[in-house]
């Protein structure tokens, strides 16, 4: 499951989309987190896409990751600033790789 303390025990590596990118990132196998208040590991997506499907604002949208071990495509929290802390996303990910800093 993703590390809900990720933004203290990993470095920002980059920026994608006007969010942050947490490392180690190794592309094409490695990935790092993606977001901030929502984060996604995308070491540990495998693009369910139940994330994508029942956000009710829309904060994913998919990017292609060829390569990766995983999965071919990774749910980007492009629009993180939208998210209205419902959780849905977190409780619909099979793999938990999505953390949503609520508090
Ligand atoms: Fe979307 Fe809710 Fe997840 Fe925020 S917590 S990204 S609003 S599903
Ligand atoms: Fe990936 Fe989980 Fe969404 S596997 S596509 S983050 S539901
Ligand atoms: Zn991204």
């Amino acid at each position: 499951a993703i590390d809900p303390q990720f933004n203290e025990n990993r470095e920002q590596v980059d920026e994608h989309e006007g969010h942050a990118v947490w490392g180690p990132v190794e592309e094409p196998e490695e990935l790092g987190i993606h977001g901030t208040h929502v984060a996604v590991d995308f070491d540990i997506c495998i693009a369910d896409g139940a994330c994508v499907e029942d956000c009710p604002v829309d904060v994913f949208e998919w990017i292609d990751t060829p390569g990766h071990p995983e999965s071919e495509e990774k749910a980007d929290p492009a629009n993180e600033a939208q998210c209205i802390d419902c959780m849905l996303c977190v409780d619909v990910c099979p793999v938990d790789a999505i953390d949503v800093d609520a508090g």
